[in-house]
């Protein structure tokens, strides 16, 4: 989740749901963002999207496979603007949003989020565990991820105990780690946020940016053999044992 845009949110999201299927595990993949960006990358638009599921123009789920334990809810693009205006209607106390998300079979659900705090988001807020702030290092970068936080945290204080949502961490997700900028904004992250940071660190990377061109994620592009893929890699771990020990602290 973020407020500026670019930083990485649906890149991070393809990739870590991947990460997670190809460790053999169930994933739905939920595109929340009109932008569509993740139906885009595949190609793949349905009548069954997260807008139509809500507004109950659609009985029956039906996901797309994306590969073995990967399905996809695409977000239904332009229907999102009638999604949002119900949802502002709804004070929060929506049930097939909330039964969509806590009654699907799979072991864990990623949304790709838009880039702003709306209708939308607000509610997933609501139903979700947890958050994760991706980040690119520069300075518009960093003052995105303070609102945020801020905002998260006053939505959260707002809604008096019932948003349980917690943030997960808060990832570099494109750094160039040789410019003074980056290392000073990292520095300002690692100070900030030191234990909320995850360490592994996705720098700027051609591949990255060049697998979603070829409809695949970075594990899938050339056969996983590039320096994003090693980057996301390490990342997503970080993120799942984070998952893990937060489920055993609770
Ligand atoms: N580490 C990286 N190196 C190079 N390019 C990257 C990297 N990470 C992401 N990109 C590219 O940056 C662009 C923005 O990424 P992405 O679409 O994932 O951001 P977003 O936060 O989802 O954007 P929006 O706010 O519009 O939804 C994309 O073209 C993506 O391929
Ligand atoms: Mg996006």
């Amino acid at each position: 989740m973020t407020m500026k845009g670019g930083q990485a949110k649906t890149t991070l999201a393809i990739n870590f749901a991947s990460r997670i299927a190809r460790a053999s595990r169930d994933v739905l993949l939920i595109d929340s963002d009109i932008q569509a960006n993740i139906t885009t990358t595949f190609q793949r638009d349905h009548f069954c999207n997260l807008a139509n599921i809500v507004l109950g123009k659609v009985r029956n789920f039906e996901f797309i496979q994306l590969a073995q334990h990967l399905s996809f809810l695409p977000s239904g693009g332009e229907a999102m603007v009638e999604f949002s205006s119900y949802l502002s209607h709804t004070n929060f106390k929506d049930t097939l949003f909330k039964n969509l998300l806590s009654t699907i079979n799979h072991n864990i659900i990623v949304i790709d989020t838009a880039p702003s705090w709306n209708e939308v988001s607000r509610n997933i807020l609501m139903y979700v565990d947890y958050v994760i702030v991706p980040v690119v290092t520069d300075y518009l970068g960093y003052s995105g991820c303070d609102q945020i936080m801020s905002y998260i945290d006053e939505f959260k204080q707002s809604k008096l105990g019932q948003c349980k949502a917690e943030v997960l961490g808060i990832a570099v997700t494109r750094s160039h780690p040789r410019t003074k900028l980056a290392r000073t904004i990292t520095a300002g992250l690692q100070e900030r946020w030191s234990d909320l940071l995850f360490k592994s660190m996705v720098e700027e990377s051609v591949s990255i940016q060049e697998a979603p061109a070829f409809q695949q994620n970075i594990f899938d592009y050339k056969n996983g053999r590039t320096r994003g893929a090693r980057m996301y890699d390490q990342l997503c771990r970080e993120i799942m044992r984070r998952i893990v020990r937060q489920r055993k602290n609770v």
